[in-house]
């Protein structure tokens, strides 16, 4: 039997960090074993809010390639690919956004918060507003049934499913199946200042690329208890960045669980519990950098996975596109 088909990606607008570590990263790693896998370095759609700054969005798509082969994806598995250079993409994208409303893409929570976020109020780029036709074109025209995404995608897959059932009714047979975010049970990391999301803009994230000093530095600025002033006062782990940290990359739950019981009650200080945390993270980070350096010393064996992973979309998308075009009857030539 075949395996079942993931499809996820990240507009390429800077390196990657530990917030999509543990959002999205961690789990592809363990899916390429059990999943038919493509990832999708999502430049066109890093345009839709970036078309002021190209060179930014060209450059990362070198930068998030390095990332995933850093983090331990494998090319043998696994397909990375470019959006911009998968016309079928654009082609279904197009088709779909007959099957939305503006209404409806305004209403998309999670359209709704970035329109919110960039404070782009009605001056919104058009393409912005649409790229969840646009997402969910790239979504099925790989046939994914699984989308390994992080909390705020959730509304986008939803969307997609919607757009799924309104073509399979109107071509009256089941062309497009419809896709299940699985979304990791850590939840979202929060940014080391306490912000609830980690992200590059803000300033609050730790790079996959970070330097040994550079996550001691983040660590040591973390945010944690503001009124635990002395060891011996009584600490909060609600709201506690350290404690988040812990939640997500200390694997000894038992220890992490005595640990807050400890803060709780007084007595544990946040230097011990930082140290802890560096440890790990340095621990977690060392072997993605130097992989990551390793790679980026021979950019072009990178450049030849990208193409061999687009060249196999390009089937797959092309297939998909004439599949859909026909079943809804489309004139053929
Ligand atoms: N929207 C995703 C992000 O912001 C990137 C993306 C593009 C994506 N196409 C996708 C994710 C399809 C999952 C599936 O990073």
């Amino acid at each position: 039997m075949s395996k079942p088909i993931i499809l996820t990606g990240d507009r390429t607008t800077g390196p990657l960090h530990l917030g999509h570590y543990v959002g999205s990263l961690r789990n592809r790693v363990a899916f390429q074993e059990t999943h038919q896998q493509f990832l999708l370095l999502a430049d066109a759609q890093a345009l839709t809010d970036n078309v002021d700054d190209i060179a930014r969005v060209r450059n990362n798509v070198i930068e998030v390639a390095l990332d995933y082969l850093a983090v331990g994806i494998d090319p043998a598995k696994a397909s990375i690919c470019l959006q911009s250079h998968l016309p079928a993409l654009a082609e279904l994208s197009k088709l779909y956004l007959n099957f939305v409303t503006v209404a409806r893409l305004e209403r998309n929570p999670t359209i709704k918060d970035e329109i919110r976020a960039r404070g782009f109020g009605r001056d919104i780029p058009a393409g912005f507003l649409c790229y969840p036709a646009s997402q969910a074109a790239d979504i099925t025209a790989f046939r994914a049934t699984v989308v390994p995404v992080g909390e705020d995608q959730a509304a986008l897959i939803e969307q997609t499913n919607e757009i799924v059932r309104r073509v399979n009714a109107l071509a009256g047979q089941a062309l497009l199946p419809e896709a299940q975010a699985i979304i990791p049970h850590a939840g979202r990391l929060p940014g080391v200042d306490g912000r609830a999301k980690m992200s590059k803009s803000a300033g609050n994230a730790i790079p996959l690329s970070a330097s040994p000093d550079a996550i001691s530095a983040a660590v040591r600025a973390m945010f944690t208890d503001p009124g635990h002033l002395r060891i011996d006062d009584p600490g909060k782990v609600d709201g506690n960045v350290v404690f988040a940290y812990l939640d997500a990359f200390e694997d000894d739950r038992d220890a992490v669980e005595e640990l807050k019981a400890r803060y709780r009650r007084g007595g544990l200080g946040d230097s011990t519990i930082k140290r802890r945390l560096d440890g790990i993270l340095q621990d977690l980070i060392a072997p993605i950098r130097a992989k990551r350096a390793e790679l980026a010393a021979n950019l072009d064996h990178v450049v030849e996975v990208i193409r061999t992973g687009t060249m196999k979309a390009r089937e797959v998308t092309e297939r998909t596109r004439r599949d859909v075009t026909e079943g809804l009857g489309l004139f053929q030539l």
